[in-house]
């Protein structure tokens, strides 16, 4: 059987940290496409040589056509720009939300089978306005958020108690940004709920507060290190998980910005809720109870969601 074709629509820092992991990981063979002459050739070139001592089998091409993605069983798009110190993910909007329509009019016309994992911010309504514009089934379009948020509040919790992460869950739910929903009594340490870590003496609530808005300001705090970029290592290892449980049918369950629809009282966008991903793309929406605290956080979130996707619609009539 052929290996899976996997275009990766964006050759920045993310992208090319993903072709490294598709490689080493042999997921299968990769695309790298980027508007930028010789970066996509240049990284492919690079990660293919490094595949003898890695062991890996796997092909590696650069492109700036889009022909060449041409029957990818997956995209995964950093394709625009990232933040600046000082920048929130929604200043991106303007300049990412064109860069959107021509990756959708992309993928629409070269790969609308594909399964579509969209990194490129401000998440939420770049995901919702890559779905307009390439017209694909929303179950097969998703953006990448909340396995990262939970990746980084598990790497915080970690740390506070001293234990494996592998023995940490966490779960952070709504739109990735200020208004992210870290839910403390859904994330354990080997199944029990943070408050009852609280109330055995293992942390405080002060502590687990910190924590908590820690990981809201998880992207804003690698900005700041970095001063040139956005966090690169953790999006694209967050995005190879999604990506490995739709072409291995893993059913996995993971928090996802995926279309929400009936769910939560939401009457169709794309939103950070916990769903499966399996070979049928986004199978299923996972609707939680929340308490009137985690309710109103969640709306909040939502509510920013929906102002995000309205300045969409200003800008691009064609969304409208
Ligand atoms: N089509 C294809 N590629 C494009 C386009 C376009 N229209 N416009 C820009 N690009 C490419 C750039 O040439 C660059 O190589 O997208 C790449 C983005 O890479 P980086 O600037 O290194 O950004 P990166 O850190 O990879 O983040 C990409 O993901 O997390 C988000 O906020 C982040 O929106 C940003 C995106």
């Amino acid at each position: 059987m052929a290996r899976p074709k996997i275009a990766l629509i964006g050759a920045g820092q993310i992208g090319g940290t993903l072709a490294h992991l598709v490689a080493l990981k042999e997921l299968g063979d990769v695309i790298l496409f980027d508007i930028a002459e010789g970066t996509p050739q240049g990284k492919a070139l690079d990660i293919a040589q490094s595949g003898p001592s890695a062991r890996f089998d796997a092909s590696l091409k650069g492109a700036n056509s889009y022909e060449e993605i041409a029957g990818a069983d997956v995209c995964i798009v950093t394709a625009g720009v990232p933040r600046k110190p000082g920048m929130s993910r929604d200043d991106l909007l303007g300049i990412n939300l064109k860069v959107m329509k021509s990756v959708g009019e992309g993928i629409k016309a070269h790969a609308p089978n594909a399964f579509v994992i969209c990194i490129t911010n401000p998440l939420d309504a770049m995901v919702w306005a890559l779905q307009q514009f390439s017209g694909l089934p929303s179950h097969m379009v998703c953006g990448m958020a909340g396995v990262l948020d939970s990746a980084r509040f598990r790497h915080f919790l970690s740390q506070e108690f001293g234990v494996s992460t592998k023995d940490v869950t966490a779960f952070v739910l709504g739109g990735h940004g200020d208004t992210m929903v870290p839910l403390v009594r859904y994330s354990t340490v080997a199944g029990i709920p943070l408050p009852d870590l609280v109330k055995m003496g293992w942390t405080t609530q002060e502590k687990l507060d910190g924590i908590v808005q820690r990981t809201r300001d998880g992207g804003a705090e690698i900005v700041g290190l970095l001063k040139t970029g956005s966090a690169f290592y953790a999006p694209a290892q967050s995005a190879i998980e999604m990506a490995e449980a739709y072409l291995k049918d893993q059913k996995r369950v993971l928090p996802c910005a995926a279309h929400v629809s009936g769910a939560y009282g939401l009457d169709g966008m794309y939103v950070g809720v916990p769903t499966v991903i399996g070979a049928g793309g986004i199978e299923k929406v996972i609707e939680i109870a929340m308490d009137e605290g985690e309710s109103a956080m969640f709306q909040k979130s939502v509510d920013a969601v929906k102002g995000l996707v309205a300045a969409c619609k200003g800008i691009d009539q064609s969304l409208a």
